[in-house]
């Protein structure tokens, strides 16, 4: 049957599954060779050259070393690209390598500007507010502000939507239009492409820390870019070149992530909606930030661009830092530990963590907890939410 007519469920469980079947095997093996046998000199150099200046393995070539091609990898990158709608993908270990590679790409490309629009995970910020790797940023703090913003040196345009850890969404199809003929690289890694496909939209790029909802256990790393062939070839050039590669063991567990991912992000989504609702009228808490709460959409992109509100959720205590440290220490069920959408309910301190690098004027709020909403039942997590605000 052909891939593309099939529901985004069915490619979830059966993406980059392709030759198994005819191999004997039910499940990709775990290939660990770092290097590969080269039927002769010619073919090998040949590999090399296609591989090494970021073209995929044509058939009868060699996969040469592991740091040009792996096929484990390959497979988990060719899944996610049927489900993000992109021409292809390319996998790292972790999401803050896919980013540098993106933005070494561009660099490659002679462009070193960067138009980023706030709030971004606190990484993303550090990386281009510091100039690590020879850019420049402007930030922006609207839409409507991008356009402005670019110089004839800005190779890329960042967005995060929902973000980090705001919840705020950004209007896709808008940022892409006042980029103009500037690349949009959208972080999904909230949304998944359960909720929310970028590329369909017009973005150029879509950046993941798998390590997220696509791993979804809490025990793998990884980061991806999905895009065209042409900019995913010049991205996996990078790859080749500094070796940011996902571990075969690695790519083995992302890819069997992608095929529960469908219904972890529903399911958790249903618990965080119906706990943000619960908590809305809570007196120790300033505000509850999800986008499915009334206010918290006022472009309504819920329902357009997002398919829901996703399952992570911010609460903002009216008394602040010790409010919240508070908060976060007293916590039984809930663990306190930064990452996201795994199994397990997580609850972390922005401010002091993963925000920590932000310069003053985009760090999050002090009373502001960033909770994401796993697996458990809703009430067991309601209650461990409940006694630590009483605490
Ligand atoms: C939205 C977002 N983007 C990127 C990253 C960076 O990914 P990684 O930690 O896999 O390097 C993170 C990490 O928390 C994140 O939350």
């Amino acid at each position: 049957m052909d891939a593309s007519k099939q529901h985004f469920e069915t490619r979830a469980v059966h993406g980059g599954m392709e030759g198994l079947e005819e191999a004997g095997s039910h499940v990709p093996p775990i290939d660990l060779s770092t290097t590969n046998p080269l039927p002769s000199i010619q073919i090998g150099g040949e590999s090399y050259d296609q591989m090494a200046s970021g073209g995929s393995i044509l058939p009868g070539q060699s996969a040469v070393y592991q740091r040009l091609w792996q096929p484990g990898v390959a497979r988990f990158e060719e899944s996610l690209s049927g489900l993000e709608g992109s021409e292809a993908s390319v996998a790292f270990a972790s999401g803050m390598a896919a980013l540098a590679a993106t933005i070494i790409a561009m660099v490659n490309e002679k462009k070193t500007h960067v138009v980023g629009l706030r709030p971004l995970y606190g990484g993303t910020d550090h990386v281009l507010d510091n100039g690590v790797l020879g850019t420049t940023v402007s930030w922006v703090h609207s839409v409507e502000e991008i356009s402005g913003a670019i110089t004839a040196d800005t190779g890329l345009v960042m967005i995060e939507t929902p973000a980090n850890p705001t919840l705020e969404l950004v209007d896709i199809a808008a940022a892409v239009k006042a980029a103009g003929s500037v690349p949009v690289m959208v972080d999904n890694t909230f949304a998944t492409p359960v909720l929310q496909r970028p590329i369909e939209l017009g973005a150029t790029l879509v950046l993941h820390s798998a390590t997220k909802y696509i791993g979804g256990h809490g025990d793998v790393m990884g980061g991806v870019i999905c895009g065209s062939n042409e900019w995913i070839g010049r991205i996996r050039h990078i790859r080749a070149l500094t070796g940011g590669l996902l571990h075969p063991f690695a790519a083995y567990l992302l890819h069997r992530g992608l095929r529960t991912m469908p219904l972890r992000v529903r399911a958790q989504q249903e618990t965080a909606n119906e706990l943000a609702h619960r908590l809305s009228s809570h007196p120790a808490l300033a505000r509850v930030l999800y986008p499915g709460l009334e206010g918290c959409d006022p472009q309504g992109l819920i329902g357009t661009q997002m398919a829901g509100p996703g399952s992570m959720l911010s609460i903002d205590l009216k008394d602040g830092y010790n409010a919240a440290a508070k908060f976060t220490e007293s916590l039984k069920l809930i663990s306190h530990a930064v990452s996201l959408g795994g199994v397990d309910t997580l609850a972390q301190h922005p401010a002091s963590l993963t925000h920590r690098p932000v310069a003053a004027e985009a760090k999050p709020g002090a009373g502001v907890v960033r909770i994401s909403i796993g697996l458990e039942h809703v009430d067991d997590i309601y209650d461990d939410i409940m006694q630590a605000l009483k605490a």
